[in-house]
């Protein structure tokens, strides 16, 4: 990348779920005042920027991304005061502060929504998506929620059915409204104004559904450990071509304020995925790349393949991210093991692009089993097997009570092993998940090879090994990652010799000849050329 860059492409963001990050208050749930008092320990892990799921007024049906005011602080999480403080000493520290923007539906209980149920000529109604029942009186067409059951929700007072691709306390906003468009705009400026730094936007490809409503056809590759609502193939309620003309109007938006990211989440194939950088690179910054998330088989060639697909497919000048986890997916630790997971953290954060950070993924932390009692997620509630609350689970800092998370009783269970997976113990022990995330963190921020530089694949020789070399300048830095469980010499073809800077197990240092390189099982190594 020659010359100026954006802060956001050097940057690594680091993703907080508010509820489960601190508490301050002793109700069990984290808030706004402890993420302030933990900015301390993201300045020490070495992040550049924190995205906070939302935080605004709710009734937490989904925890949050039911909003009931676009423009407020939920009292669970504190008040506009602590938010503004938590944002002053974010920036005081140097570190950047995203929010979540959920434009695809509120709440059932928005303000907006109150008026639009009410009654069928209210100025209000068309800001949802209201449709007479069919002939038969059920759903105006078969499009599932992504929660189970159907989309379309009958309301008595007006005989019509509101379409809701989640919950149905999360009515789906109409933007093919311009009133509503302008609204959600207002919302962007309201926060830009205070000086937050970029949001990432929800569910941003299904803000647009095919204007006639045509039945979704059956996906023939469904199978029945897939979740219900993809039974459908999702053509006609989500990725319709007009949204991009949406979010080209929410990024001119976003432009009026200098320097603010503009993220999307988007799960989609590569191939597909870069069309929402935009024909002239005006829609979304960074269209969240779940590639790595979403990645049945855990394996070098697997994992090349689709970095060399997406760095084939970027647009000129598009720049690319990384994620490996979010409170939507399975922990990578519980999805791939300890050992792989180190692999796959220098990967995150030795690939070329912006990587995003799960909290909690620094200490290897696992996701936790929920008793069926306890279990309160909207999506595992009614589809049992699919909870999202195991990888919600409250961050781990000390041995001590509530885990140093909470004076009170955690909303959800505490992982069983906090007593030595947390941030203390693994900050006193120099081969822990942390100290070498910290060591990545530390050395991406010192290397212009590692943050902005060039992508090569290189032949390892070895079907388990996957190497690379980032370049900048003359700076070069090659990793190699052994995802097998066999030791292996790897033929990297080159002569040159390179000290070692991180290894996956903390535990190598020094000089090597990167002509008879070796990797133990799952190891991964940083040398610098
Ligand atoms: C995506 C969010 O990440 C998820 O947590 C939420 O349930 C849905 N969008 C609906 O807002």
């Amino acid at each position: 990348m020659p010359g100026a860059h954006h802060w956001w492409q050097s940057a690594v963001i680091y993703q907080i779920y508010p509820r489960s990050f601190q508490d301050s208050n002793g109700d069990g749930v984290g808030d706004l005042p402890g993420i302030t008092r933990r900015l301390d320990y993201l300045q020490e892990l070495g992040v550049d920027a924190i995205w906070l799921s939302p935080i605004f007024p709710s009734p937490m049906a989904d925890f949050g991304y039911d909003v009931a005011d676009y423009v407020g602080v939920d009292p669970l999480f504190g008040t506009m005061a602590d938010f503004d403080q938590l944002l002053q000493e974010a920036h005081a520290r140097g570190l950047r502060v995203l929010l979540d923007l959920v434009p695809n539906h509120s709440s059932d209980e928005h303000p907006w929504f109150v008026q639009s149920r009410s009654s069928r000529d209210n100025p209000y109604r068309d800001w949802y998506i209201w449709r007479d029942p069919a002939p038969d009186g059920g759903p105006p067409n078969n499009w599932l929620s992504n929660f189970g059951g159907p989309a379309w929700r009958f309301d008595e007072a007006t005989g019509q059915y509101y379409l809701h691709l989640f919950d149905p306390k999360q009515p789906d906003l109409n933007w093919r409204n311009p009133a509503v468009r302008q609204a959600i705009y207002d919302a962007m400026r309201f926060w830009y104004r205070k000086g937050v730094d970029g949001f990432r936007v929800d569910v941003i490809w299904m803000l647009i559904k095919h204007a006639d409503f045509p039945d979704n056809p059956p996906d023939p590759d469904w199978t029945p450990e897939m979740m219900p609502g993809q039974r459908l193939r999702r053509l006609y309620d989500q990725g319709q071509p007009e949204v991009h003309q949406v979010i080209r109007e929410m990024r001119a938006v976003n432009d009026e304020f200098p320097e603010r990211v503009l993220i999307g989440e988007i799960y989609m194939p590569v191939e597909e995925l870069v069309a929402y950088y935009g024909p002239a690179l005006d829609e979304v910054h960074l269209p969240f790349n779940f590639n790595l998330v979403t990645l049945r088989e855990w394996g070098a060639l697997v994992v090349r393949d689709l970095v060399d697909r997406y760095e084939a497919t970027l647009p000129d000048g598009a720049w690319p991210n990384w994620v490996l986890g979010n409170h939507d997916q399975p922990r990578i630790a519980s999805r791939v093991g300890h050992p792989l997971a180190r692999l796959a953290q220098m990967l995150l954060l030795s690939l070329r692009g912006t990587p995003t950070l799960y909290y909690g993924d620094e200490l290897g932390m696992e996701d936790v089993p929920i008793p069926p009692e306890r279990v309160v997620d909207p999506q595992g509630l009614r589809m049992p097997g699919f909870s999202r609350d195991p990888q919600r689970s409250p961050m781990l800092w000390e041995r001590g009570p509530g885990a140093g998370f909470s004076s009170g009783e955690p909303w959800l269970p505490l992982a069983a092993d906090y007593a030595t997976r947390n941030v203390a113990a693994q900050r006193a022990d120099g081969r822990s998940m942390l100290s070498f995330t910290r060591r990545l963190l530390e050395l991406r921020r010192a290397s212009m090879a590692l943050s902005l530089g060039s992508y090569r694949p290189l032949n390892s020789g070895d079907r388990h090994v996957y190497a690379y070399l980032r370049e900048h300048g003359g700076e070069r830095m090659l990793v190699a990652l052994n995802f097998g469980g066999e030791p292996c010499a790897v033929e990297l073809g080159v002569t040159a010799r390179g000290r070692i800077q991180a290894s996956t197990s903390m535990d190598r240092d020094g000089e090597v000849d990167l002509g008879a390189l070796e990797l133990r099982p799952h190891e991964g190594l940083l040398i610098r050329v």
